[in-house]
């Protein structure tokens, strides 16, 4: 495509946008004005979160902390709970520990303050910016890449030449819309199967589509291997009142979940060991095997074998808390357990 080509195609995708973008609650507010706290809110939450389920999210985490101040003066035990079942709990924290430096210092002005929060990477800076300040930085994530990749029919697109092309064809007047505009093009139109092109205001400039094959483009990427995790867990207590252990490690860190026990599936004997192992610890008395839940997060999935206990330590209200769906699916065994138990 030529460079004198460039304004006729972010016209014809801006118009687009105009007419058939999406209506999401965190676009209200002045085009390139918007509210800084609940852009902010939405960006963080929609970093590993599709949109449809990151809607019910952001109303409930909005309506917990209305205010960037509110959040910082919250417990990070609090936030937490109003993140449950969003995952990657990390963001969390961040977003409260940022809240808390925003407080004391002021809302960031431009993208590069914004890259100064902890949990503010390029893409959510770019967008913030954008969105807030009508910055002119390009977004990069997934839909970026493949209507990008499809668009130069590139079939192997590296995030550098991602950001160069993004770059490139951001439009300079309006650099929030257009970031939506590409985004909302990939998630309802250039989908990464079947893509609608009769229906993209881009099919005109199009090299994935003039190749017949616009499905091709990009090339699957090769995926890491998911690492299985085996353990054991005890529920002592049951759905409502439950022993809580808080857990450290990257993935699920500070949250609160039902005592568990690693172990290797390979050893004959492993489980038992484990579990033994993890009662003596708790000074608690191992119980019948409840059965088995499994969840699968983006590289990890963990089985545990869900036993019940007897003694132990104190017991922990369970709605107060904020636990994994883990943790969630195990507790239902006891749910389950309790009624075929006690039938009424
Ligand atoms: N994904 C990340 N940010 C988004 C936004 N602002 N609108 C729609 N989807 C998004």
């Amino acid at each position: 495509m030529s460079d004198a080509e460039q304004p006729r195609l972010r016209a014809a995708l801006l118009a687009w946008f105009d007419r058939q973008g999406r209506d999401l609650p965190w676009r209200q507010g002045p085009e390139g004005r918007r509210d800084p706290y609940r852009a902010w809110v939405a960006e963080v939450l929609l970093q590993q979160t599709q949109v449809a389920r990151g809607l019910g999210y952001y109303h409930r985490f909005l309506t917990a902390f209305p205010s960037v101040q509110a959040l910082a003066a919250a417990p990070l035990d609090d936030v937490l709970k109003a993140w449950e079942g969003c995952g990657y709990y990390a963001r969390a924290r961040n977003l409260h520990r940022a809240a808390q430096q925003v407080t004391r210092e002021g809302l960031p002005r431009t993208h590069a303050e914004w890259l100064a929060l902890p949990g503010v990477g390029p893409y959510t800076a770019a967008a913030l910016s954008s969105f807030t300040q009508n910055a002119p930085h390009a977004v990069n994530d997934g839909n970026v890449r493949r209507v990008l990749a499809r668009l130069h029919a590139e079939p192997a697109p590296t995030p550098r030449w991602v950001q160069q092309q993004a770059d490139a064809l951001l439009d300079p007047a309006r650099p929030g819309a257009w970031n939506e505009a590409v985004m909302d093009l990939g998630a309802t139109v250039c989908t990464p199967k079947r893509p609608q092109c009769g229906a993209c205001p881009l099919s005109g400039w199009c090299g994935a589509r003039a190749s017949g094959q616009p499905g091709d483009y990009p090339a699957p990427k090769t995926r890491p291997a998911v690492q299985t995790v085996q353990a054991v867990a005890v529920l002592i207590g049951n759905a409502q009142c439950a022993v809580l252990e808080r857990r450290d490690g990257a993935l699920l860190g500070g949250l609160l979940g039902l005592p568990s026990q690693p172990f290797d599936p390979a050893q004959p004997g492993a489980p038992a060991q484990a579990l033994h192992a993890l009662c003596a610890r708790l000074n608690a008395v191992p119980g019948p095997l409840l059965g088995e839940v499994t969840h699968t997060m983006t590289h990890r999935q963990v089985t545990w074998q869900v036993y019940a206990a007897t003694g132990g330590p104190p017991l922990t209200d369970v709605g107060s808390a904020a636990l994994s769906r883990l943790d969630h699916k195990a507790l239902a065994l006891a749910g389950r357990r309790a009624q075929s138990l006690f039938p009424v």
